[in-house]
């Protein structure tokens, strides 16, 4: 599918549990529309490697396979939120994850509203996948970790066992994806994460696919979505002018 010249998208929201395929489709909408990708787990696990001190206070909650308290998101995504590459959108993958997350990114969202000339009303994705493909996709997947190209042992397996088919880098296996770790991540979307869902339908801004499709299919299902989003702001403001 050919890449688009950059045009205002706004932001994307990708809901959807553990494994459920928003790291691989962010990426997928990222080059699609040439706007950045925002992945809270990724900053998180940078914050790990690089032993800041959010870092070490993040790591222990990961690794139970908890959330980290939203106090600690919010200063990781406003700096990135903030950032001039943003002016015409990004896909946020793992935020926001609780209703707090969801209020505050509203009102970040509406305070940028006064320094902007449009309003930016997210389109919110959420993959629905059923518990025992949950379970395959994240016990079978495997990461590169040299330029971060997501893999899966079951389903789309590098072409040399083991190594990265870009780069040649060793892959690997993330920390929060042995079985132990696994249940309690489940648990903590059940619990927290399904009302963003709720709060974003109440606002009639939720769209939910079905993600138990091959990558490529799903990825074009996403691009109709976020393209009928933008066409229909794009409407509503000229019918406002
Ligand atoms: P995070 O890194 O966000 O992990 P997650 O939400 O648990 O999601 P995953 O990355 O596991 O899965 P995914 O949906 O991105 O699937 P992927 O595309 O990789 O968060 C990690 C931790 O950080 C959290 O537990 C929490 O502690 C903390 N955290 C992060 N954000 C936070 C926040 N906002 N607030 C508080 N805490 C936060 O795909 C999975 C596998 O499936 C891959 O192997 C892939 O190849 C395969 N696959 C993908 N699509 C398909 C397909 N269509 N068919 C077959 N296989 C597929």
């Amino acid at each position: 599918m050919a890449e688009q010249t950059a045009r205002t998208i706004g932001p994307v929201i990708l809901l959807g549990p553990p494994g459920s395929g928003k790291g691989t489709q962010a990426k997928r909408i990222a080059a699609h529309y040439s706007i950045p990708q925002i992945s809270t787990g990724d900053l998180l696990r940078e914050h790990v490697s690089r032993g800041t001190a959010l870092g070490r206070e993040a790591q222990a909650v990961m690794a139970r396979g908890e959330l980290v308290p939203d106090e600690l998101m919010y200063g990781i995504v406003a700096d990135r939120l903030d950032q001039p590459d943003y002016a015409c959108g990004y896909v946020l993958d793992g935020f926001p994850r609780t209703a707090g997350q969801a209020g505050w990114l509203d009102a970040f969202l509406e305070r940028q509203f006064f320094e902007k000339s449009e309003k930016w009303t997210p389109v919110v994705i959420r993959l629905d996948v059923d518990y025992t493909q949950l379970l395959l996709r994240l016990t079978g997947r495997r990461s590169c970790p040299t330029c971060g190209r997501i893999y899966n042992v079951h389903f789309q397996p590098p072409r040399v066992n083991e190594l990265c088919d870009l780069d040649d880098s060793k892959l690997i296996q993330r920390e929060d994806d042995r079985e132990e770790v696994i249940r309690p991540r489940l648990d903590a979307y059940e619990v927290q994460t399904k009302p963003v869902a709720e709060y974003y339908r109440a606002r009639g801004r939720l769209v939910a696919v079905n993600a138990d499709q091959a990558v490529d299919e799903l990825a074009a299902q996403i691009f109709g979505i976020i393209d009928s989003h933008v066409a229909e702001r794009a409407g509503r403001g000229m019918t406002k002018s």
